[in-house]
């Protein structure tokens, strides 16, 4: 509970110490790998026009927004997602920007969704997207970005599995099916449920969109087949040889990546955001006992739609809230323990100036510099130093100073010797060429 009694809005989360240096972690790893994969970072608002939204993400993100009327009476909405931002953003610099363009982002998100675990009404997603390339290599490029993005935080493939899929497959098939195109995007919403809803609950959904039960039946069949098995089922349609042949080639390059363990292919994946048209992907934990970490694919119709450029785009978004869970259960999250490297213990307040001095000389050399805000006794500055996980005691005493020395206790071992106050500090990182004092 906070002052006065106000408590913070369900499904927000408060970041303490410990909670944002797990976050930070996190972000770090998501940067370094940005980075390796020749991505930059970009940033727009958490506010945007409503109509952003309503005109492509689909109606499960719209039922969701955080939308109001601003003071000057324009229709306006938090950000849910990240990508209708980015297709404005880029279309709005198409032209002078080299292809493909590599962007990454790591913006907080608002979704009125039911909290529960793993989902909450903000959270943090990491996205990273590129533009203006259609072959499968951008497609297997992505998925494995998003693959060393887990990777980089030690999760392997024992831990996370990516489950892999293309609409267009899926697309051929319901037209093998028999199901018009203009059901397809409902019969997509209604696979994408599987999961959650097993085989009934899908034929029930089905069955609303006038799907006949036998037709249904041969295509929940359909969509449990390995691809290879898939293909060769329908292997006359060429809409569907054509599908399962581009989902192959990006499974080829995921295998000579070294990333075939981490994959699979899933006919059932649809996604359930409205904008996608080609390969769709999600990462879940192995176990299965979390919601998605991640989810992304090909959308390339979107920035015409919402910025008039015709350029094909691919990416995803991967969020934190699961991802702290899961690297807190399997034991994969920093030990904040660590908050300072040195500890100066004053035996009489006689030592105060020299300790200040000495803890401001140490800073500017990078250290981490604690000491008592008031005159304590020796055996209560030592266990405040234990408690800040002190690496080292600077034990400063009459005696000792008046032979212009201190005594260094190393707080593990608890070893202590003496050394001469002036090289205490050592040279400062500017006389040392560069070299990192610690
Ligand atoms: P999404 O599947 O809606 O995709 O979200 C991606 C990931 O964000 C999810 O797998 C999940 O980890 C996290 N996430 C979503 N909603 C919540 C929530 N309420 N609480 C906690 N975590 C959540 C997108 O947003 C697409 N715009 C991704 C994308 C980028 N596709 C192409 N580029």
């Amino acid at each position: 509970m906070s002052s006065g009694g106000i408590r913070g809005l369900t499904g927000f989360r408060d970041f303490f110490p410990e909670e944002l240096a797990l976050r930070r972690h996190i972000f770090s790893a998501w940067r370094r790998v940005g980075a390796r994969y020749g991505f930059t970072e970009y940033d727009g608002p958490p506010l945007e026009a409503l109509e952003l939204y309503t005109r492509k993400s689909g109606e499960e993100i719209v039922g969701q927004l955080y939308e109001f009327e601003d003071k000057g009476g324009r229709a306006v909405a938090l950000r849910p997602e990240m990508t209708p931002t980015f297709a404005r953003m880029i279309a709005a610099r198409a032209a002078g920007l080299p292809k493909p363009v590599r962007w990454f982002s790591i913006p907080q998100l608002f979704r009125y969704e039911r909290p529960q675990r793993g989902r909450l009404r903000e959270h943090f997603q990491l996205n990273m997207d590129i533009v203006g390339e259609t072959n499968p290599l951008a497609d297997a490029e992505i998925i494995s970005a998003g693959i060393d993005a887990l990777r980089e935080l030690g999760l392997g493939a024992a831990d996370i599995v990516v489950r892999i899929s293309d609409r267009r497959l899926i697309g051929a098939l319901l037209d093998a099916h028999g199901i018009s195109a203009e059901d397809h995007v409902p019969v997509f919403g209604a696979l994408d449920r599987l999961e959650k809803e097993g085989e009934d609950g899908v034929r029930g959904r089905l069955a609303e969109y006038g799907v006949e039960k036998e037709v249904a039946t041969r295509l929940l069949a359909a969509i449990r087949q390995p691809l290879e098995e898939l293909a060769a089922a329908h292997a006359g349609d060429e809409a569907v040889a054509a599908a399962a042949d581009r989902l192959s080639t990006v499974f080829a390059h995921l295998d000579a990546t070294g990333f075939a363990d981490f994959v699979r292919f899933d006919a059932g994946l649809v996604r359930g955001l409205a904008y996608y048209t080609g390969t769709v992907f999600e990462i879940w934990d192995r176990r299965d006992e979390l919601r998605a970490i991640c989810g992304g694919g090909r959308y390339d119709d979107l920035l015409k739609a919402l910025g008039g450029v015709d350029l094909p785009a691919l990416g995803f978004g991967m969020g934190d809230v699961v991802l702290t869970e899961l690297l807190r259960d399997r034991g994969l999250a920093p030990d904040a323990a660590r908050r300072v490297d040195d500890y100066i213990v004053c035996v009489s307040d006689a030592e105060r100036p020299l300790a200040l001095g000495l803890a401001r000389a140490l800073r500017d050399r990078g250290r981490r510099v604690l000491y008592d805000l008031r005159p304590r006794g020796v055996g209560r500055q030592f266990k405040a130093a234990h408690q800040a996980g002190a690496g080292r005691a600077i034990v400063l005493g009459p005696q000792e100073v008046e032979r212009g020395v201190a005594v260094l206790r190393d707080m593990a071992s608890g070893e202590e010797r003496e050394v001469a106050i002036e090289t205490l500090a050592g040279p400062r990182p500017d006389e040392t060429r560069g070299e990192e004092v610690r």
